[in-house]
């Protein structure tokens, strides 16, 4: 069966743009595909997600973007709707995150997407677009944190795991992928609201941040958390991986609170706490397959419609600013699609 799509002549993205006096700005632009970056494999986009990263890049972070204009989006689902690769034939049902996309190229807070075959992860059975992306790059974050715990040995009967940012995109699938694993979970949050929630997606223990928060110089504080999901990094992790269990281990993924990480070495050389680094961009292929083998089977998150709202690509600079002031709770899906633009 031949399968075609609609190649409209231009279609809608969000286009970050910085002027000649330095000033970055974005906004939703219609766009043709000669722009598209080269690749293998064109997909046409059906859902997208907005991460911490794309906030960043949506103001034109220099950690972030390295070229301007610029399309963020640093993940994408959908459909292919034309290949140069054997690997991938149009139709196929398809995702992307991490690598350069929505960083070094544009990415998916478009109507379609231009990638190598190399990025391009079939859609595994059981999931589809919707929630491959309500997982998104924090769902497979938080995987990949899941896993480093794992493979450290801990087990549930070792005690309770603490996860920071816990409404967030990779807080809220952390809590809930260790609920199903059968791990007692204390989720730390700074959203008094939302409480219910958190214990409705599988937290037991609600924290406040202050709660793990110690400014003193003590070198090691009383052994609370057989392991730890850290998605804040400064202080939180500072305190979290003094506030370690003997062979204890950190996942630590993200810098909200702050990128500085004071500590001593006594958590590592008197407890045997290890510190788990995450990196989900460059996460090597057979892993990432396997992480994505596990979210759609034996990880499942039943209910993930509770973890998702929606927006479009117009409703893009509130969200941003909501991300950047810690005010999203789960994920927010994004369609590539704008009441101003058609397609
Ligand atoms: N290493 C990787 O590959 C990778 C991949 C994905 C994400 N990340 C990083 O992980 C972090 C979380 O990403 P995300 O997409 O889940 O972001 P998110 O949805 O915005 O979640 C972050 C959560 O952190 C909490 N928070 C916000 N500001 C805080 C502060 N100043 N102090 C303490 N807690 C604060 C909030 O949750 P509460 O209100 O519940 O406390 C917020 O919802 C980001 O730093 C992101 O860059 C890294």
């Amino acid at each position: 069966m031949v399968f075609t799509l609609p190649m409209a002549e231009s279609f809608p993205c969000y286009m970050v743009r910085r002027n000649e006096t330095e000033n970055v700005s974005a906004r939703v632009e219609a766009t043709t595909f000669d722009a598209l970056p080269a690749g293998h494999v064109l997909i046409r986009v059906a859902y997208s997600s907005l991460n911490y990263k794309d906030a960043l890049a949506s103001q034109g972070h220099p950690g972030v973007v390295r070229q301007f204009p610029h399309v963020p989006g640093i993940d994408c689902a959908g459909i292919v709707a034309e290949s140069s690769s054997s690997d991938f034939r149009p139709g196929d049902e398809v995702l992307i995150t991490g690598y350069d996309l929505g960083a070094g190229q544009w990415g998916g807070f478009a109507a379609y997407v231009r990638a190598p075959a190399e990025w391009i992860v079939r859609m595994p059975s059981g999931l589809n677009a919707r929630e491959a992306m309500t997982y998104g790059t924090a769902g497979f974050t938080a995987a990949q944190c899941v896993t480093a715990i794992v493979e450290r040995g801990i087990e549930p009967q070792r005690g309770p795991v603490v996860v920071t940012g816990a409404t967030g995109g990779v807080g809220s699938l952390a809590v809930a992928i260790l609920a199903k694993l059968g791990f007692e979970v204390a989720a730390v949050t700074g959203k008094a609201e939302r409480h219910d929630w958190l214990r409705q997606i599988g937290a037991k223990q609600i924290l406040s941040r202050a709660d793990v928060l110690d400014e003193s110089d003590t070198p090691l504080l009383a052994g609370r958390w057989a392991a730890a999901i850290d998605t804040v990094g400064g202080n939180p992790l500072a305190t979290i991986l003094r506030s370690m269990k003997y062979r204890g281990c950190v996942a630590a993924c993200g810098l909200v609170a702050g990128p500085e990480l004071v500590t001593s070495v006594y958590p590592f050389i008197l407890r045997g706490v290890s510190l788990a680094g995450i990196d989900s961009a460059k996460c090597p292929r057979p892993q990432r397959l396997e992480m994505w083998l596990k979210l759609a089977g034996l990880w499942r998150v039943e209910n993930l419609d509770a973890f998702a709202s929606e927006a479009t690509l117009d409703d893009l600079p509130k969200c941003v600013e909501q991300i950047l002031s810690g005010n999203v709770v789960g994920r927010t899906l994004v369609l590539p699609t704008s009441e101003s633009i058609s397609r």
